[in-house]
């Protein structure tokens, strides 16, 4: 048997002379791991005599709890110590210039990220919903019946059926997120919905993959004529000048009144003057939330109203940053993208300047 003064000085010694985490490790195994020399010891206590357990239990036990106590105190020192390492050797100069010559945001990106400040003034929050949908969100719940012909105006891709037959689809529109919003959520809500869509269709002004920035707005007394302001403000903000807009009556099938709204241009040369000049351009679609959507939705239309619109995104980057072709956009140059990209590092807002 040994000499349990022995093994504590032998041990404490060890434990306060470990000057790493790894050497202290393999004090403590050394000590209290299942082969260490405390463990051993203690297994001993079974061939002793009942006296000499009353004795020698306890103080192994003991021995073992003040070893054990030790290791963990030294352990804290000792991350201490490694922390204070760390933080002393890796510091960052961060007065140092950053290297910004390497990747720009897409305009696109940029352009979302502006138009969610804009929002974001206007107290909108951002929503997001999946790429790929199911009909009723895309379609029966906007209030497209089924067999409906303005479903084929939208160019659908289906993927292929499960086994019920159901085909599931890249959402044509952002609209979908609309109903999910509405289906998860009590009023009032207001909310932007920024997101990629896809259309089977491809020339110079389309591109099978495109954005869109949906918004809206459901409460109780929302009316047309805060439709019309929240989108002329955002026009003026968007362009950073003076927009004429004006709203034609339009259909779609989930509001009611449905209008488009278009902002007055004129082409200068290869240019495109946004706000002023004798041209309409057609930016938008917009409307009141038409009453079956809102009972698809589990609403009362006659307790809760409001208004939705939505618009092309690559379309108003064209037209802010001046690029001929929208299938460049998404063509992957890098000479493009350095051409038209911006910096990452600078943040839209509106106090200091949108772009
Ligand atoms: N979802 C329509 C489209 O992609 C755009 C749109 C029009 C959205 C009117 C709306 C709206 O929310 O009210 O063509």
């Amino acid at each position: 048997m040994a000499d349990l003064e022995t093994l504590k000085t032998k041990y404490a010694g060890e434990i306060a002379a470990a000057d790493n985490l790894g050497g202290l490790d393999a004090v403590r195994v050394a000590a209290l791991g299942k082969k260490g020399e405390v463990s051993l010891q203690m297994r001993t206590l079974g061939q002793m005599s009942a006296d000499e357990k009353k004795v020698m239990g306890p103080a192994l036990n003991s021995l073992k709890n003040e070893l054990a106590a030790l290791v963990e105190a030294r352990k804290t020192v000792l991350e201490g110590a490694a922390l204070n390492a760390a933080l002393a050797s890796e510091t960052l100069d961060m007065s140092l210039p950053v290297r910004a010559d390497t990747g720009t945001l897409h305009p696109v990106m940029q352009v979302m990220e502006e138009m969610a400040v804009i929002f974001a003034d206007q107290g909108f929050a951002v929503a997001e919903g999946p790429d790929i949908e199911d009909d009723f969100h895309n379609f029966t719940a906007l209030n497209f019946p089924p067999g409906h012909p303005a479903r084929d105006m939208h160019d659908t891709f289906f993927l292929k059926p499960d086994a019920d037959g159901n085909k599931m689809v890249l959402r044509t529109h952002t609209s979908p997120v609309q109903i999910r919003t509405m289906m998860s959520q009590k009023p009032p809500i207001r909310i932007i919905i920024p997101g990629r869509t896809y259309r089977c269709d491809s020339d110079q002004t389309h591109t099978p993959m495109f954005h869109q920035v949906e918004g809206l707005v459901i409460d109780k007394t929302t009316h047309m004529g805060h439709l019309k302001g929240c989108l002329m403000d955002f026009m003026s903000a968007f362009f950073e000048t003076d927009v004429e807009t004006r709203f034609r009556p339009h259909h779609f099938p989930f509001t009611e009144p449905s209008a488009e709204m278009d902002v007055r241009y004129e082409r200068v040369g290869d240019e495109i003057r946004i706000g002023q000049g004798d041209k309409w351009m057609e930016i938008l679609g917009c409307g009141m939330v038409h009453p079956n959507v809102l009972k698809n939705c589990g609403l009362d239309p006659d307790e809760y109203q409001g208004f939705a619109f939505g618009m092309g995104v690559d379309r108003l980057a064209m037209l802010k940053y001046g690029m001929p072709d929208l299938r460049d956009m998404f063509a992957g140059d890098g000479r493009w993208l350095e051409h038209y990209g911006f910096s990452p590092l600078l943040q839209a807002n509106l106090a200091t300047g949108l772009s």
